[in-house]
């Protein structure tokens, strides 16, 4: 154990399925590789020690925010024969925690490989998934998948029963993502979509199937380049993901700014009750004006993703 392991992934979106997935429909997700996270794993003499932006210092110690990633951390020194101790694990990446961008599984995505790479093992996908989902039952009780999938991946995936698949698109338009400052609350908007379904079950079951059914004609507008149909789509979405309620004031005011600025679809994107919003825009000139109207309606960061052929994000 003589050199420094290293892994990376990236934040992700999702652009159809949030929370109809937990109950087994299809959902679409899209990485974000415009915001990645790297991980080291170096040997050192000494604790299991992290250094992060969040806490540096023995993992041991670290604060309970960081159960998750701290669970990854143990369940992969075992899985990869290695001691628990003696190594140094760095975390750098600018995804905002709890915003809906897949923070949590990226960063146990990028820990699992920095330590299979120290240990020297080729991870096959499904070990690199199993260990992903530690940390994700720790940060969001009931996991589908879908973030550890999407947050490895380097084209839009297609995810259903608990398999993720790469989906064709010939779509080329730009993605806004808009950050609200509110920290969203995974878990507990999941229990509230339970709490939903528990309340109206015909209706809430109808809702969930919706969600699917928009999922996939959403496949569909990708496939044939239709933005129009696929914004049309995400609006609707929010519909039914803000009655299921999963939206929050903050999101609701971002998406009227972004479909009063031109985008021609905007919901909430990930666990809701805070996080980010998704607007799909036509063009640079109109992603340009939907950011501005974000920002000016309070949103605290702003990305543009490209999606088509070359699938570049920039941040703004
Ligand atoms: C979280 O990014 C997506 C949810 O559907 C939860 C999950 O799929 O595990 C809300």
């Amino acid at each position: 154990m003589l050199r420094t392991g290293k892994g990376e992934s990236h934040a992700k979106v999702i652009l159809f399925g949030e929370h109809a997935v937990v109950h087994g429909e299809p959902a679409i997700a899209l990485p974000l590789e415009a915001l990645p996270i790297h991980a080291s794993a170096t040997p050192i003499d000494g604790d299991l020690m992290l250094t992060s932006s969040l806490y540096s210092g023995p993992l041991d110690l670290a604060p309970a925010f960081l159960e998750s990633p701290r669970a990854v951390v143990m369940a992969s020194l075992e899985a990869f024969d290695l001691p628990p101790h003696g190594i140094a694990l760095r975390i750098d990446g600018d995804i905002p925690p709890a915003r809906g961008l897949g923070s949590s599984a990226a960063v146990a995505g990028a820990l699992v490989r920095a330590l299979a790479d120290l240990a020297g093992r080729d991870l096959t996908q499904e070990e690199y998934l199993d260990l992903v989902a530690v940390g994700e039952r720790v940060a969001h009780g009931t996991p589908s998948g879908l973030d550890a999938e999407a947050t490895s991946a380097d084209e839009p995936v297609w995810f259903e029963a608990g398999v993720a698949r790469v989906l064709a698109s010939k779509l080329s338009a730009i993605l806004v993502v808009a950050d609200s400052g509110m920290q969203g609350r995974t878990r507990a908007a999941v229990s509230s979509v339970a709490a939903y379904l528990e309340r109206h079950p015909v209706r809430g079951a109808a809702m969930v199937a919706g969600l699917g059914a928009l999922a996939h004609g959403g496949a569909l507008d990708l496939a044939a380049d239709r933005p129009i149909r696929l914004g049309e789509k995400m609006t609707s979405a929010q519909g039914i993901l803000r009655e299921l309620g999963v939206s929050s004031p903050e999101i609701d005011t971002l998406i009227a700014a972004a479909m009063s600025a031109g985008a021609l679809g905007a919901k909430l994107t990930g666990g809701g009750q805070g996080g980010c919003i998704i607007a799909l825009t036509p063009d640079v000139p109109s992603a340009q004006a939907v950011e501005l109207a974000l920002r000016e309606a309070g949103a605290v960061a702003t990305w543009r993703h490209r999606i088509g052929p070359e699938t570049a994000s920039e941040k703004a």
